[in-house]
């Protein structure tokens, strides 16, 4: 996709503007292509459950899944965190479980951007709980504030600026999710 000119990334914004364009859509598919030929690798064998978080995941798992090149499931995970704010309050609320048998499959838990770790944290555990034969994650942006899971963030598209980042599924209060690049809001 080329780049957008400022007056159709406005348009597409309603008039608000975004600071910078952090990773322009050309790059990001270009990474996504390359971690789905590592997805790919890394699973030789056995069943692989995708699960992406959503909603922020909506729009990467799409992509992603586009590149794995092995047999996959998908299904999804809805638990709510943020609210309207933009500071992780470090309470989630599971909303949709997936229906899927986690038992004895690979799982892959596609995340957007990992901030405080809160999140994942917290559903690790429940999906760790359902016996799966392997349990990583999978997260388009990772700002590297999270240590308790460290070992379990397998795929990273990018390190994050620590900034307030919107597009590519990323909102802010259920905004700009729709935008084909990242950018930081303010
Ligand atoms: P954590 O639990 O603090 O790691 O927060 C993770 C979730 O918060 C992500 O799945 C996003 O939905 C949201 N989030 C964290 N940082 C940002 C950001 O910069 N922009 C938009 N959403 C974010
Ligand atoms: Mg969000």
């Amino acid at each position: 996709m080329s780049t957008l000119s400022s007056s159709e990334v406005l348009r597409r914004t309603g008039g608000r503007p975004v600071k910078s364009i952090i990773f322009e859509a050309a790059t990001i598919a270009a990474r996504v292509e390359e971690l789905g030929a590592e997805i790919t690798e890394a699973y030789p064998d056995g069943d692989l459950l995708v699960l992406g978080l959503l909603k922020g995941s909506f729009i990467f798992l799409s992509d992603l899944v586009r590149t794995i090149k092995r047999p996959i499931q998908v299904d999804f995970l809805v638990a709510s965190s943020y609210g309207e704010g933009k500071v992780s309050t470090g309470t989630v609320r599971l909303l949709y479980d997936p229906e899927t048998r986690l038992e004895g499959k690979h799982i892959l838990l596609v995340e957007d951007i990992i901030d405080t770790g809160r999140t994942l944290q917290r559903l690790m555990a429940l999906l760790g709980g359902r016996r799966p034969r392997s349990l990583a994650v999978c997260a388009l942006l990772d700002k590297e504030l999270a240590t308790e899971i460290r070992h379990e963030v397998k795929f990273v598209g990018f390190r994050a600026p620590p900034a307030f980042l919107v597009g590519y599924g990323l909102d802010h209060a259920e905004n700009f999710r729709h935008l084909p690049f990242i950018a930081d809001l303010e």
